[in-house]
């Protein structure tokens, strides 16, 4: 089985998708730990609950992003993950924590990239007037938000909707579309290959179809 560790920063939602499927047939990986870098993070709770080791980082106990990020590593690769997942994880990570991960390291981002790297992305949309959100789950490289994207999916946005309306209809998808990519990656499918994602050795589109 694949091995996984997950990081997080709050709520946890998606590793609990994670969490759910591990193991049977369509998702051939396991949790081997759940890293936060907030000790209040309920995601914690529902990794103990499952009897998946915990640790905190917090980013605030160091003085850089530098030697908090070597410390992450450190963490990481004691429980020598085939790959690691962030799942709300709220820290830009340095390049040489991506670099070392290359390949190995995915990320969701609750927007139809390329449009709105960074926060707010449903409030961007929705102040934008589209008439869609969505997800992206993409390999992670230096770029914030700017890897090769493996899978997206969308979500209207409704009249009266706001933003919290939108994200909730969004993370219903996320749920679904990120444990996917990451059972794509256990059955050695899916691979990072320069500057595209391969699945079944196809490359896909560099670019978020937004
Ligand atoms: C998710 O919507 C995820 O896409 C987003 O944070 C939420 C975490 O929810 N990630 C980012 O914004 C990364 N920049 P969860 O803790 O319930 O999985």
């Amino acid at each position: 089985r694949c091995r996984l560790v997950v990081l997080i920063s709050g709520s946890g939602s998606n590793l609990q998708a994670f969490i759910d499927k591990a193991g049977d047939a369509e998702h051939p990986f396991e949790v081997c730990a759940v890293l936060s870098n907030r000790a209040d993070a309920y995601g914690l709770e529902r990794a103990a609950k499952a009897g998946i080791s915990t640790a905190v980082v917090d980013h605030k106990a160091f003085a850089d992003r530098d030697s908090f990020d070597r410390a992450l590593m450190a963490k990481i690769d004691a429980f020598e993950p085939d790959l690691v997942i962030l799942a709300g994880f709220m820290r830009i990570l340095t390049g040489s924590f991506t670099r070392h991960y290359l390949g190995r390291l995915l990320n969701i981002h609750p927007s139809l990239l390329p449009k709105y790297t960074g926060l707010h992305t449903h409030q961007r949309a929705l102040d934008a007037g589209d008439e869609s959100s969505g997800c992206t789950v993409h390999f992670v490289t230096e770029e914030l938000d700017g890897g090769p994207p493996i899978v997206q999916a969308s979500v209207p946005i409704l009249p009266g909707d706001d933003a919290d309306a939108i994200a909730a209809r969004v993370l219903i998808k996320e749920h679904i579309i990120y444990p996917m990519a990451a059972a794509w990656f256990s059955e050695g499918r899916l691979r990072l290959d320069g500057e595209c994602a391969q699945l079944d050795d196809k490359a896909l589109p560099a670019t978020g179809q937004a």
